[in-house]
């Protein structure tokens, strides 16, 4: 389908051809420009990841705009670029050709308009033609009366961004009764059957919920349906997403508040994902249950985004209601990117793997094979930053656990208990501690899963990054990532079993 020249829009505010391709950087811009590039060395890297996205200096949480344009992938992100705190939001921006190695950009969008005022809050992005344009929340907050709007920006370099003058595109005058303008956020705008949807997070009655606005132009937008709505499944929705893997539909949001179940969705702030149909014709999804996406401590925001080879998915590696350790420790910067995952779907099941790229940055191979009988470490396979194959056959063990990040007195471990038919992971006694708010349903130290390995074999590719442990299970259905913060040194690696393991190692390093 194809966009109508922003001048043909009917309405007052629609901007000239002029301003279309015009670009004037704001004060507010060039000062965060100016301060990243005056300030940026005096950030510490102690800590920082070197396969995962950080910001350069400053606070970083969600993942926005995340998009494939002119052959390679940009992702935005909620930036507050003057301290490693939450604060107004600015959009920053990167791009990568693989998904690991990542070129920081100038910042994208900076809070410089009446209906951002304070903040540039999340959002998607779309290509439409030679254009690539952004969808974010204006948020303002004037005496004590929050209201947030969905807005666009638009760029034809894909590096400097103009905001659209008929700003907002989707306020108080098309929200159905009912819904708070005070939460309703995080547009994800997406093409299907010839028509442009958005689908924007909200609660409506106590009711949490993600709203589906239809538009023929991009302009203009009209409330289609309420996409989902659950009882019981948390305050408000945050950052829903929509892609398509397997011919499945996989929709993912995250909610504020979802009550724990058993093992599951205990973060305070959990990412939860459900497969199904969404419908053109009605804006409505049809989907299963609520699982959680990621079952680690430190997952949220996930964003999905379709590429030349399928679906993939990048999510903020962070958690709110926890303590912000590299404030804490004055590295001058905060929050940090899985590594992006490609999205398969299988019976209804969302499967998750490592993105392609990563296996291009392996060096330094080291292979062991071994029958475990208690704890074994092995020459070469140590280290902070790598990736770790396991192949461990578990079905005459009673336990298997593989300790990470070791020194005498410090460890972060992944056991697997055969009888329980669980995995735990416990950073507990991991280096700099990690403290959860009251609020949570864990104490922010361990999780565990249920998982029982196929044909008694369990498989794990774990990804240490200095301060960041991904561990993926099996086919991919089941994926734990945390933080922790190691003392120096603390590089060991161990593996123990009550009762017998045959046990495959691959180590590579990860030289990103
Ligand atoms: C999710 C979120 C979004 C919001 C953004 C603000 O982490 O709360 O709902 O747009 O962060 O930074």
């Amino acid at each position: 389908m194809c966009v109508i020249a922003l001048s043909q829009i009917g309405c007052a505010a629609a901007c000239s051809q002029d301003t279309l391709s015009g670009y004037g950087e704001s004060e507010m811009l060039k000062r965060a420009n100016a301060y990243i590039a005056a300030n940026r060395d005096a950030s510490s890297d102690e800590a920082r990841g070197t396969y995962h996205f950080t910001p350069q200096i400053g606070w970083m949480n969600d993942p926005n705009g995340f998009v494939y344009f002119r052959g390679q992938y940009h992702i935005f992100y909620q930036y507050h670029p003057y301290d490693s705190v939450w604060g107004p939001m600015h959009w920053g921006h990167a791009t990568s050709k693989d998904l690991v190695r990542w070129t920081h950009q100038p910042v994208a969008l900076a809070p410089d308009a009446a209906y951002d005022a304070d903040g540039c809050w999340s959002g998607s992005a779309i290509v439409v033609g030679d254009t690539l344009y952004l969808f974010y929340t204006g948020h303002t907050e004037r005496n004590g009366v929050r209201v947030q709007t969905q807005n666009i920006a638009y760029s034809e370099d894909g590096v400097h961004f103009v905001k659209y003058e008929g700003n907002p595109v989707v306020g108080p005058e098309q929200v159905p009764e009912g819904t708070p303008v005070a939460d309703f956020r995080d547009p994800y705008v997406f093409e299907r059957d010839g028509q442009y949807f958005m689908l924007v997070g909200t609660l409506g009655n106590g009711v949490a919920k993600v709203e589906t606005y239809r538009s023929e132009d991009l302009f203009r937008w009209e409330y289609a349906a309420d996409f989902l709505s659950r009882s019981h499944a948390g305050y408000c929705w945050e950052c829903p997403s929509l892609v398509t893997a397997d011919g499945e539909d996989v929709f993912f949001c995250s909610p504020v508040d979802y009550p724990a179940e058993e093992y599951r969705f205990r973060n305070f702030n959990s990412c939860v994902y459900t497969t199904g149909k969404f419908n053109s014709q009605t804006g409505k999804m049809s989907a299963s249950a609520f699982d959680e996406t990621d079952g680690g401590l430190d997952f949220y925001a996930a964003q999905a985004t379709q590429d030349p080879d399928g679906a993939v998915m990048i999510a903020w590696m962070n958690m709110w209601n926890r303590t912000n350790v590299t404030h804490e420790l004055g590295y001058g910067w905060a929050g940090s990117f899985v590594l992006p995952r490609r999205l398969r779907v299988k019976d209804g099941k969302l499967l998750q793997t490592p993105v392609e790229g990563i296996a291009a940055y392996y060096t330094d191979e080291v292979r062991v094979s071994d029958t475990l009988e208690g704890t074994a470490s092995y020459e070469g396979v140590s280290g902070k930053i790598l990736r770790l194959k396991v192949t461990a056959d578990v079905s005459d063990c009673r336990s298997f656990a593989v300790s990470l990040f070791k020194d005498d007195t410090h460890e972060t471990t992944l056991t697997y208990d055969a009888q329980a038919g669980t995995v735990t992971f416990d950073r507990s006694e991991s280096g700099y501690p990690i403290a959860g708010d009251a609020r949570e349903a864990s104490e922010g130290k361990r999780r565990t899963a249920r998982y029982t390995p196929e044909n008694g074999v369990l498989e794990m590719e774990i990804f240490l990054d200095k301060s960041s442990i991904e561990i993926f299970f099996g086919e991919g259905e089941l994926v734990m990532t945390s933080l922790v913060y190691p003392p120096e040194g603390a590089d060991g690696i161990a593996f123990s079993s009550e009762g017998s393991v045959r046990l495959d190692v691959t180590k590579n390093t990860v030289s990103g």
